[in-house]
């Protein structure tokens, strides 16, 4: 398992006739974490949800361009929408566990497709293993560990978070996409998320999405800074932070803008 490498060109978005994402051209090396910053509407939802092609969900928009997952244009002929879901996870916002038991909400995906795709590392373990390996992942085996056939309806919002990360990793992703993954959670809470990601972007691709930016500042290897659907800066992360080289970014860093 390694972290894809995910380039994006020439892609744009429309909903109806309404420009959302303009010429977005970027790269977004593999492995450790990619920040997508911006003011609230610039874009960073929908070119998140470009990266595994939930954007083809939302009625009436319409995607051109190309989103590159190493060698495989996912908006290319042939491709198999279930499969690039399988390499590219997605952490919401709100944790939704699912109505069913702790366990059962980790071995969901391995059960209905990641457990069966030969690349993936879960092939040699039983289900139960699996499941402890992914809540171990997700920093929450510890407090889970004597009562996963209890409803996870019953866990704190941010354990729930966790069984969420967990229930992502389940499927072996090579990349991970979080929306605001720590928007409806306390500080605490929150703390507990980012330290997981630290973690995991020694072996995936991490994109998050964040209005924080002390949460970029603290989380992010790399940052791309998207303004009105286009794309300002992209670069390391000490580079955006430390000489930014457009005024915009400038400005929205200082908290004049946005
Ligand atoms: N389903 C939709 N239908 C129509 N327009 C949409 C839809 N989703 C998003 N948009 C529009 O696309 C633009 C970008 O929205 P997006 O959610 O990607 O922004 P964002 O940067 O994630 O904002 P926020 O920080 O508030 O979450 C906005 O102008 C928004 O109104
Ligand atoms: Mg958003």
């Amino acid at each position: 398992m390694g972290g894809s490498h995910i380039r994006i060109k020439d892609l744009c978005v429309l909903h109806e006739q309404h420009k959302i994402l303009t010429n977005i051209t970027v790269d977004i090396p593999p492995k450790g974490v990619t920040a997508i910053i911006g003011p609230s509407g610039c874009g960073k939802t929908t070119l998140l949800r470009c990266m595994n092609r939930l954007i083809d969900e939302t009625e009436g928009m319409q995607v051109k361009g190309e989103v590159w997952l190493d060698n495989v244009n996912i908006y290319g002929p042939g491709v198999d929408v279930t499969e690039i879901r399988t390499r590219v996870g997605l952490l919401a916002p709100k944790p939704f566990p699912l109505p069913m038991s702790i366990y059962e909400n980790v071995a969901y995906g391995p059960r209905i497709h990641g457990w069966k795709l030969d690349r993936k590392e879960n092939n040699s373990l039983g289900l139960d293993q699996i499941v402890e390996r992914h809540l171990r992942e997700a920093g929450l085996w510890e407090e889970v560990k004597d009562r996963l056939r209890s409803s996870a309806s019953r866990l704190s919002t941010g354990q729930q978070q966790r069984l969420c990360l967990a229930r992502a990793l389940a499927i072996e992703p090579d990349v991970l996409l979080c929306d605001e993954p720590t928007s409806a959670l306390d500080p605490k809470a929150a703390q507990r998320i980012e330290s997981q990601l630290r973690e995991l972007k020694e072996t995936r691709t991490i994109v998050v999405v964040t209005h924080l930016l002390r949460q970029a500042r603290r989380l992010a290897d790399h940052i791309v800074f998207l303004w009105l659907g286009e794309l300002v800066e992209s670069g390391p992360a000490s580079q955006v932070f430390g000489a930014p080289r457009d005024e915009r970014t400038r400005a929205y860093l200082a908290g004049d803008i946005g």
